[in-house]
């Protein structure tokens, strides 16, 4: 009998650290979210980057804010003008595309240049850096049903200081983030809101499945010169 309970208590144990090693340490698989994280428990990535890049603001991340109503409406203008153009975005663009089930609407370069210049300015007046370079604002990101956006940093070459737009949803899908002291925080960000965050040091993702069918987005990044 005591063997019995012993080998099923063995059995548990490995099983336990066999599923905590595989979600703790492939950062493809980094979707168990927790309050509040230990440095040892971020992907490798994560730490790669907290290693050379600073911190450069206190959190990580600034709240919802309202884009500028007119940006907006030209936004969503083009998104729905353009519906007819979109695509699904190729799986092998991105490691974080493979459980993604969207598509893009390609924006062009005059609305391009207004989403860049208007959040290079509000990304220098939330971190006080002024040699800002924008790397990066490919399109409105359309997630469909059960998406998911495992937890993860942005490329640190890249993508050091960025923005979320939301332009339309028809559910709510909670961006999960967390701060410099690695506590879990919760977004939701409404259609017409953006949040500005550290992208190569604050681990963030929507890692629960889109139960809506639409949650558009776009990206903008930056890097510091
Ligand atoms: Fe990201």
């Amino acid at each position: 009998m005591f063997i019995c309970i012993l080998i099923a208590f063995l059995v548990i144990v490995t099983l336990v650290t066999l599923v905590t090693t595989k979600l703790f340490n492939n950062n493809e698989n980094f979707t168990i979210s927790k309050e509040q994280l230990t440095y040892n428990e971020l992907p490798s990535e994560t730490k790669e980057a907290l290693n050379i890049i600073p911190k450069f603001t206190s959190k990580g991340f600034t709240e919802p804010k309202k884009l500028d109503d007119k940006l907006y409406d030209k936004i969503y203008k083009f998104y729905k003008n353009n519906y007819h153009k979109a695509y699904a975005e190729n799986k092998d663009e991105s490691k974080y595309t493979k459980k993604f089930n969207n598509i893009i609407i390609k924006l062009d370069d005059s609305i391009i240049n207004e989403i860049t210049n208007n959040f290079m300015n509000l990304i220098k007046s939330w971190t006080k850096i002024e040699n800002l370079e924008h790397t990066s604002t490919f399109g409105i990101r359309e997630y469909k049903k059960n998406s998911i956006l495992p937890l993860h940093t942005d490329r640190k070459e890249t993508h050091i200081l960025s923005a979320i737009i939301n332009i339309e949803q028809d559910k709510e899908w909670d961006l999960e983030i967390y701060d410099h002291d690695l506590n879990r925080h919760l977004i939701s960000l409404k259609p017409g809101e953006y949040i500005l965050y550290e992208s190569a040091t604050c681990l963030h993702g929507r890692p629960t499945n889109f139960k809506g069918n639409k949650y558009a987005n776009i990206f903008s990044h930056f890097k510091i010169n």
